[in-house]
């Protein structure tokens, strides 16, 4: 039995089994405090990105996406998580991913997947790589918006066969897996370590 600490869920590895359950803490504290200190939070709340004044149904969806990411972004990674691997499944694209057998959103149930640690690489030798592979602009942008999740060689694996996404909780990483699986897997593997 094991306890991780992830970014935005704690992970209990049991046996076979890995449960997400999500921190409910203000993961972005800093930032909405530093939002109120220099009064940004004003502009964020009442203004456009320029700078006109917004609309009551806007500005409640502003203060609802600002309180989301807040207090419930765990929760969020989760559905996420969820509605990708079942996207992903509905059209065979989920073989990249880690397997989800329970989708509870205030727990998620996957199975343990082995060989984490196994990759190793720092975000910038994976875009030149990834700009060497697929020579498109698009593939490069598309990873960069996914920057949370390649940012950190811990959210991969390799068992010594498959590699396996095991964060994929973050919202743009769907259109990322349809778009781009063959190429995401290649450049994975390119930093598996000890490969030889
Ligand atoms: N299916 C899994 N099998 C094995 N380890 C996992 C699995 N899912 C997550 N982990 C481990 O738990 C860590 C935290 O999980 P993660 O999904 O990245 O949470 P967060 O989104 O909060 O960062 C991962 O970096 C990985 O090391
Ligand atoms: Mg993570």
């Amino acid at each position: 039995m094991l306890w991780k600490k992830g970014k935005r869920r704690y992970v209990w590895i049991v046996g076979p089994l890995v449960l997400k359950i999500p921190k409910f803490y203000l993961v972005d504290l800093h930032n909405a405090l530093s939002w109120v200190i220099d009064g940004r939070i004003f502009r964020r709340v009442f203004l456009d990105g320029e700078g006109r004044r917004m609309g009551y149904l806007k500005r409640f969806r502003h203060v609802f996406h600002f309180l989301g990411r807040c207090v419930f972004s765990g929760v969020l990674e989760n559905v996420h998580e969820v509605t990708c691997y079942f996207r992903a499944r509905s059209r065979r694209k989920h073989k990249l991913l880690a397997t989800l057998y329970l989708p509870l959103i205030l727990v998620n149930v996957y199975r343990r997947e082995n060989g984490v640690g196994r990759l190793s690489f720092d975000f910038d030798d994976l875009l030149s790589a990834a700009l060497g592979l697929e020579g498109r602009g698009e593939f490069l942008t598309a990873l960069v918006r996914c920057g949370h999740t390649f940012d950190n060689p811990e959210n991969f694996s390799f068992n010594g066969d498959e590699v396996k996404i095991l964060d994929y909780g973050e919202k743009r990483i769907k259109n990322l897996l349809f778009e781009y699986e063959g190429a995401i897997e290649k450049l994975l593997r390119l930093f598996v370590k000890d490969s030889a």
